[in-house]
């Protein structure tokens, strides 16, 4: 008996050492660590973010915040809550502790589990972490898990919560509009909220960006400092915001955005929040964009280290008219300019209801056979003829009232109960409810159509041009309503894993009037995005530079267009707009026959040009040198190859004025003791820069930088002061 009363002593002994004595556990990728502390009677939370760390620090990290690191509505915090339940008997207090943490091995990655339960309710809560092995990366994701005998209602379920330590904190995010799209926004945290949210329903990056990063040391340096940034993953809409109260802390809460979508969840059902992926940089804003680019290129993006096809697009050239011998017609100038791939956008489809203006024919996926006389096999006959590859223009997720889908399925489509139908572009546009398995199917074979009957479509540029109005699902019931949002993306969801199940190698494009769908959480479906409707150069350089801080520019259709300018009227050189276009992935948008014979000289060698450097433009790494936010009149970029044996340099004036002292560039990420020959791209000047064929250590050109002309040395060719330079750097 007193061996037993010993024993049960010494094993209380160890209870309370181990109670005493938090676990901690540490996640890490190659140079990050973050580590949680948690044990059996209190609320995980956490001790560090930051370098990779080794197991003493670990242990002695000094604890952080005593923020836990899912805050939740009843526990004893007051602040924003990552989860709010309302539970099975209507108390709305939900108090997390630890349970256990689990961890696996999952391909090149580690899932570590922090494992949580309600001190009273059967409710369980994982806050999930994936660590990559190779890349800077860790997204974190909750499961929630309802074990009560009746259903619950999730108020407030964010994915993450991450804490920033105070001091001179910026927060960059990204906000734009229609043709303007992606705007680079730069703030000091100071206290109170700071909210970026969208609720679109389709568009989540036409406005907001579901993307920041936290600056540690002020405002944000390009390849320097301390920079956090992070992206939620999901296709709908989210709600990032940052608290800053009384603590040392700011707190970033992130997930989807729960003003419109309360959600039930019955008894043994989970709910898994969307990811949000981040990472912790010591090159400032470069360094962050550097990881989520090889992130993405290796883990999200459709064949994400496959170099894409220049192609044309049809949409600026000719609109909806895309009739069968211009398509012919362009088909073989582009091939003659050195193109690979034509994609016929907007106006093929409709019978009862023929697509010629916006107002008609979306949903009747039947080739018009007034314009298009041999339908798609002529098209391809053609293709194949002109040795191209063909691509195709789609909005499935969309109906006109003017439809024969519409006529047949009025009950697919998204309107509230009792409402007037309220019709986007055209005055009639309505979105179908993908909530509905029997859309998912209609969506889904709006592609398997195509690409089944017509296997040689290579390319389809998928589109959604209008938002989720008037809200009210004719398929879920009246309870559910408030699952439309989140029922609609897990539907979309389907659809594309499906797709991509039956086609893993058709090359996608993610458009939504322009850039409204460009986000980690739908492009894992999608090989690229529309940056912008707006192709004017001079202002894409804005768009694409905010672009860039999260998404590589392998997915960033570039396109040439014509001057003056669709959108903004403005006249740009050729040479100027493909300068631009060259710095992502380059396109045409435009009849290429509408050139002149030296324009479409200087078109050509562009082209093959561009192939030349595809490599280190597609797959290197960027590096953005002067901000066209900084006011300096230049803008300017750079993009080097793994080895840093090839680099591209972008300069590109964006005023002209007289007595313009423009600053001399200095460039970065090229290795210090290596010589790099310069030869410039897209030549028009008589006498060649100063630099041309000359060599130059890496160090010279980091250090002390190049002096470019503020113009270019040009004869009968109109420039109109809008000078650029595309300069190529070959390593001994
Ligand atoms: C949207 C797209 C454009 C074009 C048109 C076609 O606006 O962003 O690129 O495809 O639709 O209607």
């Amino acid at each position: 008996m007193r061996k037993i009363v010993m024993m049960l002593s010494l094993f209380v002994a160890a209870m309370t050492h181990a109670a005493e004595q938090p676990k901690r556990v540490s996640i890490n990728t190659p140079h990050m660590s973050v580590v949680v502390e948690a044990s059996a009677d209190m609320q995980p939370r956490y001790v560090y973010l930051g370098d990779r760390i080794n197991q003493q620090d670990v242990d002695n990290a000094q604890p952080v915040s005593r923020t836990p690191i899912y805050p939740t509505l009843g526990s004893e915090l007051v602040h924003e809550s990552a989860l709010a339940i309302t539970h099975a008997d209507g108390s709305m207090a939900t108090d997390l502790r630890y349970v256990d943490t689990q961890t696996v091995s999952e391909g090149s990655t580690t899932v570590t589990k922090i494992c949580m339960q309600d001190k009273v309710y059967p409710v369980t809560v994982n806050v999930c972490y994936r660590a990559y092995k190779d890349v800077d990366v860790i997204e974190t994701w909750t499961e929630i898990v309802n074990n009560e005998k009746r259903p619950i209602t999730l108020n407030r379920y964010a994915s993450a919560m991450l804490p920033i330590r105070k001091g001179n904190v910026w927060m960059t995010s990204f906000h734009g509009a229609w043709g303007n799209e992606a705007g680079l926004v730069e703030r000091q945290l100071q206290r109170g909220f700071v909210t970026v949210k969208n609720k679109n329903g389709i568009r989540n990056s036409q406005t907001e960006h579901a993307e920041v990063m936290f600056s540690l040391d002020g405002r944000a340096a390009e390849n320097s400092g301390r920079v956090i940034g992070a992206a939620l993953c999901y296709t709908g809409n989210y709600r990032l915001q940052v608290e800053t109260y009384n603590t040392g802390y700011h707190y970033l809460l992130a997930g989807i955005d729960e003003e419109c979508s309360p959600y039930h969840l019955a008894r043994g059902e989970s709910f898994v929040t969307p990811v949000l992926a981040f990472t912790y940089s010591t090159e400032g804003k470069g360094g962050v964009s550097r990881t989520f680019h090889r992130w993405g290129r290796e883990y999200k993006l459709c064949h994400g280290n496959q170099l894409r096809d220049v192609l044309l697009n049809s949409w600026e050239g000719v609109g909806m008219n895309v009739k069968e011998e211009e398509m012919n017609q362009m088909m073989a100038a582009v091939h003659d300019l050195g193109g690979e791939l034509f994609v016929m956008d907007d106006g093929w489809f409709g019978s009862k209801y023929p697509r010629n203006n916006d107002s008609a024919g979306l949903g009747d996926w039947v080739t018009d056979t007034k314009k298009l006389p041999g339908g798609i096999d002529a098209l391809l006959a053609d293709a194949k003829n002109h040795n191209i590859k063909f691509g195709i223009w789609i909005e499935p997720e969309m109906a006109n009232i003017k439809s024969e889908l519409y006529e047949r399925h009025p009950d697919w489509i998204i309107n509230a109960k009792n409402r007037p139908l309220v019709g986007g572009r055209g005055g009639n546009q309505l979105v179908l409810d993908l909530a509905n398995p029997k859309v998912q199917d209609f969506v889904f074979g709006v592609v398997d159509d195509l690409l089944s009957r017509y296997p040689q479509i290579a390319y389809i540029k998928w589109d959604a041009n209008m938002s989720i109005v008037s809200h009210g699902s004719q398929y879920l019931s009246a309870a559910d309503q408030s699952h439309l949002y989140i029922a609609y993306h897990q539907g979309l969801k389907k659809v594309l894993e499906r797709i991509r199940a039956k086609y893993p190698d058709v090359v996608m494009q993610s458009c939504a009037s322009g850039g409204g769908r460009v986000n980690w959480g739908i492009l894992p479906y999608f090989d690229e995005w529309w940056v912008s409707d707006n192709t004017d150069a001079l202002q894409r350089i804005f768009m694409q530079w905010g672009t860039s801080h999260f998404f590589p520019a392998i997915g960033m259709a570039s396109h040439v267009s014509k001057s003056p300018n669709q959108q903004t009227r403005r006249l740009l050189p050729l040479k100027y707009r493909f300068d631009v276009a060259m710095s992502g992935r380059l396109g045409m948008e435009m009849v290429p026959s509408e050139l002149t014979e030296s324009e479409q000289e200087f078109a050509r060698k562009a082209i093959a040009d561009y192939k030349t450097i595809r490599p280190i433009v597609q797959l290197g790494d960027l590096y953005r040198l002067v901000s066209p936010y900084d006011n300096s009149h230049v803008a300017s970029l750079m993009y080097v190859s793994d080895t840093k044996d090839r680099a591209v340099f972008y300069w590109w004036k964006l005023a002209a004025f007289v007595d313009d002292h423009l600053p001399r560039i200095t460039m970065a990420g090229l290795n210090p003791d290596r010589v790099y020959t310069i030869h410039e791209l897209n030549r028009i000047d008589r006498n060649p820069l100063s630099c041309e064929g000359r060599k130059y250590t890496g160090a010279y050109l980091m250090n002390h930088g190049i002096d470019l002309p503020s113009d270019h040395d040009v004869r009968n060719i109109q420039t109109g002061g809008w000078s650029s330079r595309v300069l190529y750097l070959v390593a001994e």
